[in-house]
């Protein structure tokens, strides 16, 4: 008999799978979930994948997705796959997909960036240079980030 890690199918909320391994915690603390909403969650780390070696999954019942999470999900696990769950059934299924623009989810860590000035209240806007891999830079004053600079001040963000 195979054996495998069973970890139940959810009936109506989000799975997110095929997360670069051992990056998870990260995805989750970035959409803020704590434990605390009282949402059941299900996180696998480390299992084998046949696209990744090995890749994490989050299962989340009872929650939706905004556009600017699965912009901050691409932006930290660009594999991770989207599984809209109904009823027990997969009624969508998608790719995140690392958007040219990023607006207002970033902010920039350049004290003299134009963003940062208090008496002007400018939306952040991020232009994706590099894909693979990720590089970012501030529209307003160049300053360019790579994915871990963009997982520190995603991070830092949330603290
Ligand atoms: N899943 C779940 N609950 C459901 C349906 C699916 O938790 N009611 C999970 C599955 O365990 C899997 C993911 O959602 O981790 C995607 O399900 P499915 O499309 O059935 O699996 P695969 O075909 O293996 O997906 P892929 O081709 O994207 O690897
Ligand atoms: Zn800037």
């Amino acid at each position: 008999m195979e054996k495998e890690l069973i970890i139940r199918k959810i009936r109506d909320g989000i799975v997110i799978d095929h997360i670069p391994a051992g990056r998870a915690l990260t995805v989750l603390k970035l959409l803020g979930i704590t434990g605390k909403e009282g949402l059941r969650v299900a996180l696998v780390m480390n299992v084998e994948s046949r696209k990744l070696g090995l890749k994490d999954i989050i299962k989340i019942e009872g929650r939706e997705l905004s556009k600017d999470e699965l912009s901050i999900i691409a932006l930290v696990a660009p594999t991770a796959t989207i599984n809209i769950i109904r009823n027990y059934e997969v009624v969508q299924k998608f790719k995140v997909e690392i958007p040219d623009v990023i607006e207002g989810a970033l902010k920039c860590i350049n004290s003299k960036c134009i963003t940062n000035k208090p008496r002007e209240p400018i939306k952040t806007r991020f232009i994706t240079i590099s894909k693979d891999p990720l590089m970012i830079k501030c529209d307003y004053c160049g300053t360019v980030y790579t994915a871990q600079d963009i997982e520190n001040m995603l991070l830092r963000s949330r603290e």
